[in-house]
Order: structure tokens, then C-alpha cells, then sequence
């Protein structure tokens, strides 16, 4: 018997079972023992129907993402010719769905003549999120069975659905309750099949896809969807094969389908978003630490300070089902907060993303208190209060009184360092930085900080943790400004120094937003605040005394009380959301830039790109290098989850290897070069770029 696939026979029905753990991926082995226990049912007398299910109660997770670029993507047998032998069979088979049913695994669900699913299930076409399209079949076997609109809504936003949405839509002929059922249900469903000599294949309930759909649908959907789509080559792929499904009859479309898988699968886009979807799963990895080391439960969080971040810290909590309790110092700083973590659920009740009962119900896991007594059995608290020292050593102090033993110390702090406040309580491996990001029941990036002291097992905790409330988590040693805005510090100097010399602001976002991000750094700075960024300026100003011209442009607006978008004046002038340029910060620019004797000149959008990105790139190298992060993908997923940087370039470590380290690191000497004084001061080369460049890497690594 193949380990990959077990072939049973009982009553007629043959039962084929995938089981290659963790996810089934179909990968060449498991397709070619696949093919041969498909064959073997179709030519086994003694079978009359074949059920396929998934062992240990997962379907299937798609093809195997390891082997996309290699020769093993379409090694023989292909995933396209298995289906098509699964098409072919003369007798009816069975999808028996539990777990998840999810890219290359719902296109062999759908080469399948039928598809029954235990309730649980999740069924979906992930694909674009790796920057591909189906390419099993299904996009031409989806477009033939359900509604085209849902089929492209399916594959164009890559969410799995639930089986009550998917028996709806027809994807599935049946739902079982319980997953224990779920063979039982399959053997019947079969013996009724046999018994009514229903065919192997039922006929496609949408013969012609799309024949009701008006002629001038697929244009008009490119046109209203291409702004959000930038430059994504992925969803224009998926549309242009719907389409084919909608014009060429299936075998034809199935060739159309795999042309464009190709390209899909040798874009760069593509080898960067497989890149992320690898350093996701790899950041939960922490060198030194055991998958196996035992947990500390975390059943109960406290998060201390109701404002804009505690509020939304503890969102995420009660999103996940886990109650938290929410201390103040005031009765009217509780109300203020609890108010508007109701009214943020309101706005999502308005928006149908929650029901009024789910809003309630979230509401009571949430409790307020200003007695430090309440929280003594928290398994986890989250210190969230304002940004000073002195206050949250205090905090500490008191939740080292009052907190059991083995609860997991945790501070939102954005700059401060995570020892020094661990080192005023009697338990500093119990301390760790959880660094959330605003909106913080929003952003997906949580910066998990490793203190000095900090143990193995809570640095795993908040881990697994940060999965379970939907938290791409990061590890970050502790430096000034963490991974994300340390690196931000150089990229935004570049920007202001910019506008200094000669860029408007919005030339110096366009760049930006033109490469994918979602906002400009100048936009960015109005948004979290020019004041804001003033006062971490201020409170590290010492470290920045060299350079006269140093974030001057920020400096004078915020001495005229241009703090960005709330006193709709910064960087730009706003209404409402709608921003422009603004002539006073182009003449203030000039005055600046006379006083400092910076020479104002056309700056090109090559220019403005190399000198931030490469400033920004090269901090993040020196992260590596100093040990700050751990990882180059580390950096990338802080940077896509964190700061809209967009994931099909991979993130910022990913897109300099793609541009080349060479040229990178010729970038950044040039400028050192041609740049005079300002230069000479900030662009030094990475030691570790340096080296990574002279020993022929191309990956951006430890050396
Ligand atoms: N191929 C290869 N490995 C895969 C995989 C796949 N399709 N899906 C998951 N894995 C691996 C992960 O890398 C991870 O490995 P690791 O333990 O070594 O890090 C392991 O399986 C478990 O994955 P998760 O940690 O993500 O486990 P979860 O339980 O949290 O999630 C999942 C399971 C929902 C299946 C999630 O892994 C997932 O979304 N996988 C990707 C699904 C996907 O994108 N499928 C489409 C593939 S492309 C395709 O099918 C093309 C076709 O149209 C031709
Ligand atoms: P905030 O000013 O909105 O909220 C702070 C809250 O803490 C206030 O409600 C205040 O009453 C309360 N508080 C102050 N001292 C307290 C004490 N001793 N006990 C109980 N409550 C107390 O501040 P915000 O923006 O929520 O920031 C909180 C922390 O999160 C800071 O450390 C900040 O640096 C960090 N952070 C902020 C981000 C942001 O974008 N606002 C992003 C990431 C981190």
C-alpha cells in the first residue's frame, strides 16, 4: 500500500485517503500516488464508486508552494492531468471535504463529480495571495458550477468560505453536521448515486458561464477595480482566465488557464509573496526555542490604560473570545475608553461585519475596573498608558505586587526599553514588549520585544498568542524605535531632507505610493501626527546633533502648529481626507533651505526612490547585522504588516535583493559621494551590505 494515498474497498466504494501531514500539499509524490490509486479504482472490478477524503481530517491545502519556480511545479504527473484523469473516470467519485479544501485542493474537490462537506469545513481559492491564479482547473471548473461573479469574488479576494455560504452557492451538494458523519454520509450519498445510475460527471449546471453577464462585464470590472489592484498582476490574470471560462469551451480554457499560471508562476510578484508566505510561518520559529517547550495558559488578559492603543489591544482579545479586563487610573478615562470600544463594534454592526447580538456579546467578555485587585489572576497583562519612563516603571511596580505568580508582563511601549522597566520588578523573565501598531485592532503587526531577561517560554506564549488573535508577530531585540521604527527614522529623514532640497511633497509620496505603498511617508507623518514625531524626535536629539540640517523641515512645522491631518495643516493642506500641496511649505522649504545653505535643485523620482528606499534598506541590514532582528524576512513582514509596504515586492530586505545588493550598495556610495557634507554623514554603507556584496551574496543574510 502507498503511505501517500490508502486504497480500501468496502461494499463497492473504494475509499482513497490523502496523507501526506501536514496539509496534504500536492506535491509530486502525493499526485503521482494519487494518479495510481485512481487508476487502480477505475479499473478495479470490484468498485463502483471511490470516495477521496483527506486523512486526519484535513482535505487538502493546495498544491505544494515549495515546488513553485522548480521543475517540480509541473512535474510529471502534473496536478492539471491528474484532475483530468479524475474527470475522466467512468465511475462517480466522492470529494469527502473536512479541514480545509484550499487552492489545488478545491479544484481537485472540483474535478470531482460530487462534494459533500463536514460544517466545519473551509473552502477557498487562496492562490492570489501567493501572486497566482488557479491553475487546476479551476478557473474554468468554478465558473461552470457556481454563479461567475461569485466564482471571480472567490478567487479575485483568495477568502476561504464557510459551508453554509458554499452549499448556497452550490460549490457543495450537501453539509453533514457532524464530521464524524462525514464517510457515512459519503457511503450513502454513493450507494443512492449507484442505485439511480447517476452519471460520473454531472452535467455543468453553467454550460456557458457567464451567458448572462452583459458584454462589456469583464472591461468594466478591470476599470473598477484596477486603482486598488495597482500594479498586482495576479487579479488581472485571474480575470483575464474567468473570462476565457466565459469564451472558450473547456479544454480550451484549460490551456489558456495554464499559460497564464506560468507567467503568474515565474513573476516576481509571485516569488515575493511566497517569500512572505515562508517568513510568516518561519518568524514563529525563534532559534533556541523548542515548537514543544509548554506554554504558560493564557485564559484572562488586563490591559492597564483605556486610550487609543489599550482600547484597541483589547478588541483584539475579546475578538478571540478571551475575556480582558481593562484597568484606569480614572472613572472617566474607563467610560471614555469602554464608549469607544462599543462604538468601534457599532461602526462594524453599520457596516454588517457584526451582528448586534455578537456586539453584545463581545461587549460583556469586557470588564472595567480602577482597582489593581481585579487583575491579580490576569494570566497576561498589556501595560498600555502614556510614553514616560517614570509612569510605566510605576505600573510595573505595582503588577509586580499584585499580578500571581507566572502572569506574562507585557508593555505597548514604542521606544522605551523593555529592560529597564522589567529591572524595577522581581520577575523580569515574566517582562516582554508587545508592540501593537494604530489602529491596534487593525493592523496585523505585533512586535514582540525581547528583553534581556525575558524567558524562553513567555516569548513563546506571546507567540502563539499573537496567532490566535490574527497577529503577524515579530521578534525584535531592544534598540531605540524597535525594528519598524528604527527604520523609519532614516526613510522619513530622507524624505524631509527631500523637500528641502528642491521636491514637493507630494513628488516625494508619489514615488512611494507609485512603487505600491499604501501612503506616502509625508502623508504617513500628517496621519500618526507631526507633533508626534516631534517629540520622539526630541526626547533622542542628542544622537542627531551633527547634522544642522536635521529634520529641520518637521521641526518648523510643528513651531507653527502644523500638525497634520487634525489641524488640517502639516505636510499638506486637507479637507476633510483630501489633500494638496501647500505653497507655504514649498516657501518655508526655501527659507530653510537658504539658512542651512542647502542648494534647492529638480530632484528626479529616481532620486527621491534610491535615497529613501536605499536608506531604508541599509537600516535594515544594520538590524540584522547588530542582531536586532533575526531574520531578513523578519523585517519584510514588519514592514508589509506595519507600514503598507506592499507584500508582492516582498517587503524591503526581499525588493533590495531583487534590485541587486550591488547596486544597492552602489546606490548608497553615491550619494555618500555626491551629496557633499549631508552625505558624508548619512550614507555610510552597512558594515554587513558591505560584506554580503564583496562575498557574491545576493540574499541579504547573516556573514
Ligand atoms: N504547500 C506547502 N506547504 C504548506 C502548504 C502548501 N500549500 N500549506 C501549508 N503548508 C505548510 C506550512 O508552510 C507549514 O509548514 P511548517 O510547519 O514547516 O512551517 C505547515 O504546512 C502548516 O501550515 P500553517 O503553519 O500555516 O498551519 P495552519 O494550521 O495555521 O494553517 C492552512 C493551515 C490554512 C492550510 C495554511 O497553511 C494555508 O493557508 N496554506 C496555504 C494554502 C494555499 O495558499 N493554497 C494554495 C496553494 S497554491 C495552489 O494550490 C495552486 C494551484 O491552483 C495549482
Ligand atoms: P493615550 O494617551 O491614548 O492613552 C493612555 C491611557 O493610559 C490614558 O487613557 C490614561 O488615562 C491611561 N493612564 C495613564 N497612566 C495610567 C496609569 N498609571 N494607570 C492606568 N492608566 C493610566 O496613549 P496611547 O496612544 O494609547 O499610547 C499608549 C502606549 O502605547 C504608549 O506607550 C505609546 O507609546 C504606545 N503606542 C502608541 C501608538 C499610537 O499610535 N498611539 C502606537 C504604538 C504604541
Amino acid at each position: 500500500m502507498n503511505p501517500l494515498v490508502s486504497y480500501q474497498v468496502e461494499a463497492g466504494i473504494a475509499l482513497l485517503s490523502l496523507s501526506r501531514p501536514p496539509v496534504n500539499a500536492l506535491g509530486q509524490p502525493l499526485r503521482a500516488a494519487l494518479l495510481a490509486a485512481l487508476q487502480q479504482a477505475g479499473s478495479d472490478a470490484a468498485v463502483h464508486a471511490i470516495i477521496l477524503q483527506g486523512a486526519a481530517g484535513l482535505f487538502s491545502a493546495g498544491a505544494d508552494i515549495n515546488e513553485f519556480g522548480s521543475e517540480a511545479s509541473f512535474a510529471p504527473p502534473s496536478l492539471p492531468d491528474v484532475l483530468q484523469c479524475v474527470t475522466q473516470l467512468k465511475k462517480p467519485i466522492i470529494a469527502a471535504i473536512s479541514g480545509t479544501a484550499l487552492g489545488g485542493g478545491l479544484e481537485l474537490a472540483l474535478a470531482c463529480g460530487y462534494r459533500i462537506a463536514s460544517r466545519d469545513a473551509r473552502l477557498g481559492l487562496p492562490e492570489i495571495n501567493l501572486g497566482l491564479l488557479p491553475g487546476a482547473g479551476g478557473t474554468q471548473r468554478l465558473p461552470r458550477l457556481i454563479d461567475v461573479e461569485a466564482a471571480l469574488d472567490l478567487m479575485i479576494s483568495g477568502q476561504p468560505i464557510g459551508t453554509a455560504r458554499a452549499l448556497q452557492l452550490g460549490l457543495v451538494d450537501r453539509v453533514v453536521a457532524e464530521p464524524a458523519t462525514l464517510l457515512e454520509a459519503c457511503r450513502s450519498f454513493a450507494a443512492g448515486l449507484l442505485a439511480e445510475h447517476s452519471p460520473a460527471q454531472p452535467a455543468p449546471r453553467f454550460a456557458r458561464p457567464g451567458a448572462d453577464l452583459s458584454t462589456d462585464f469583464f472591461p468594466a470590472y478591470l476599470a473598477s477595480h484596477e486603482a486598488r489592484w495597482k500594479d498586482r498582476l495576479a487579479p488581472r490574470l485571474v480575470l483575464a482566465a474567468v473570462e476565457a471560462a466565459c469564451l472558450l469551451p473547456l479544454d480550451d480554457g484549460l490551456k489558456r488557464e495554464e499559460t497564464l499560471f506560468k507567467q503568474a508562476e515565474a513573476s516576481a510578484q509571485s516569488t515575493a509573496l511566497r517569500h512572505v508566505f515562508f517568513a510568516e510561518r518561519e518568524a514563529a520559529r525563534i532559534p533556541g526555542i523548542e515548537a514543544s517547550i509548554p506554554l504558560r495558559p493564557v485564559n484572562t488578559v488586563a490591559v492597564i490604560g483605556a486610550g487609543t492603543m489599550g482600547g484597541g489591544i483589547a478588541m483584539n482579545f475579546v475578538n478571540a473570545g478571551i475575556p480582558v479586563i481593562l484597568l484606569e487610573q480614572k472613572a472617566e478615562a474607563l467610560e471614555r475608553g469602554l464608549a469607544n470600544i462599543r462604538k468601534n463594534y457599532e461602526i462594524s454592526v453599520q457596516r454588517g461585519k457584526l451582528d448586534a447580538t455578537q456586539l453584545e456579546q463581545r461587549m460583556q467578555l469586557l470588564r472595567g475596573t480602577l482597582e489593581y485587585a481585579d487583575i491579580a489572576d490576569a494570566d497576561l497583562v498589556i501595560e498600555a498608558v502614556f510614553e514616560k519612563m517614570e509612569i510605566k516603571q510605576q505600573v510595573f511596580c505595582t503588577l509586580d505586587e499584585v499580578c500571581k505568580p507566572g502572569a506574562i508582563l507585557a508593555s505597548n511601549t514604542s521606544s522605551l526599553d523593555v529592560d529597564q522597566i522589567a529591572g524595577v520588578t522581581r520577575r523580569p523573565q515574566d517582562v516582554v514588549g508587545t508592540h501593537f501598531f494604530s489602529p491596534a485592532n487593525v493592523m496585523r503587526l505585533l512586535e514582540v520585544v525581547r528583553g534581556s531577561a525575558t524567558a524562553p517560554d513567555v516569548l513563546a506564549t506571546v507567540l502563539k498568542l499573537a496567532r490566535r488573535i490574527g497577529k503577524v508577530a515579530v521578534v525584535s531585540r531592544i534598540c531605540f524605535g524597535f525594528i519598524g521604527n528604527r527604520m523609519l527614522e532614516p526613510y522619513n529623514r530622507e524624505a524631509h531632507r527631500l523637500v528641502l532640497e528642491g521636491a514637493t511633497p507630494a513628488r516625494v509620496d508619489g514615488v512611494l505610493t507609485g512603487l505600491g505603498l499604501n501612503m506616502g511617508v509625508l502623508s504617513m507623518t500628517d496621519l500618526a501626527g507631526v507633533d508626534v514625531n516631534f517629540l520622539v524626535r526630541d526626547a533622542n536629539r542628542a544622537a542627531f546633533a551633527h547634522d544642522p540640517s536635521y529634520y529641520k523641515l518637521g521641526d518648523a512645522l510643528y513651531a507653527l502648529g502644523r500638525f497634520g491631518q487634525k489641524t488640517a495643516r502639516g505636510f499638506y493642506l486637507y479637507e476633510g481626507r483630501q489633500r494638496q500641496d501647500d505653497p507655504e511649505v514649498i516657501a518655508i522649504a526655501e527659507k530653510l533651505a537658504g539658512e542651512l545653505h542647502v542648494p534647492r535643485r529638480a530632484i528626479g523620482e529616481q532620486e527621491i526612490h534610491d535615497r529613501c528606499l536605499f536608506m531604508l534598506i541599509n537600516e535594515g541590514i544594520q538590524l540584522l547585522d547588530e542582531g536586532i532582528a533575526l531574520r531578513a524576512g523578519d523585517i519584510d513582514l514588519v514592514w508589509i504588516n506595519g507600514y503598507g509596504f506592499p507584500a508582492w515586492l516582498g517587503g524591503p530586505m526581499h525588493y533590495a535583493e531583487q534590485l541587486g545588493l550591488k547596486p544597492v550598495l552602489e546606490g548608497i556610495r553615491h550619494y555618500r559621494d555626491t551629496l557633499g557634507d549631508y552625505g558624508r554623514m548619512w550614507f555610510q554603507p552597512a558594515p554587513l551590505l558591505e560584506r554580503l556584496v564583496a562575498a557574491g551574496k545576493t540574499r541579504i543574510e547573516k556573514l
